[in-house]
């Protein structure tokens, strides 16, 4: 098992410490090397801190006040209180990266078969993306928290972001130290065919 496989956690309290350039690109480099459908590399990255990251919060924020009146996601809405803690993260955390799919369709708009199995391609190959990062992070002494909530800002991400979000990690120095979250099994989980 790699190390940072086995330490990381999602970090939820960061030291004000600002986190160096040259280390947030290193976390950066690791996304872009992940594997991608068709090596389309679907991600662009908004490295936003200080005053773009408040401005980035004001869009979160208005996300979650238009949500809870005109819902993009009103089955989701038992999820929203638990969205402003995520908020009260970014806020905390010296760095947060945006994560822009730059090739899915709207999934506001009705889609093919076709178009929404590219848009899984795309987002797995995202996801890899992601823990590519998340790990580097650890490896790097570094805190991270990998966020979706921001889909709640869909609309207003759009805006700042010019571009669709799919995913944000916030970053900086850890300052909490969880235990493990629990996991299933492995026999849980599998089912051994030969
Ligand atoms: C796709 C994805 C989206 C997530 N979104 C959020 C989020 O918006 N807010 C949050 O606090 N945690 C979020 N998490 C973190 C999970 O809650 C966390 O990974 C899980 O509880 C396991 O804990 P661990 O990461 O410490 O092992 C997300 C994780 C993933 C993989």
């Amino acid at each position: 098992m790699l190390p940072a496989i086995a330490d990381r956690r999602s970090i939820r309290r960061y030291k004000e410490e600002p986190v160096p350039r040259e280390a947030i690109e290193a976390v950066l480099q690791a996304g872009i090397l992940a594997p991608s459908s068709k090596n389309r590399q679907p991600w662009r990255f908004v490295a936003a801190t200080g005053r773009a990251k408040a401005e980035a919060l004001g869009m979160m924020a208005a996300g979650l006040d238009r949500e809870a009146r005109r819902p993009l996601l009103p089955e989701s809405s038992g999820y929203l209180s638990g969205a402003r803690q995520t908020l009260a993260v970014v806020a905390q955390a010296p760095v947060a990266v945006f994560v822009i799919d730059a090739l899915s369709p709207d999934p506001r708009s009705p889609q093919t078969p076709e178009e929404r199995i590219y848009s899984l391609c795309n987002a797995q190959s995202i996801g890899a993306c992601m823990e590519n990062m998340a790990l580097t992070a650890t490896a790097m002494g570094l805190g991270s928290l990998w966020i979706c909530d921001t889909y709640f800002a869909y609309e207003e991400l759009c805006t700042w972001l010019g571009g669709r979000p799919a995913a944000a990690l916030a970053l900086g120095y850890p300052d909490e130290d969880p235990p493990p979250r629990p996991r299933r099994r492995i026999s849980d989980v599998t089912e051994w065919r030969s």
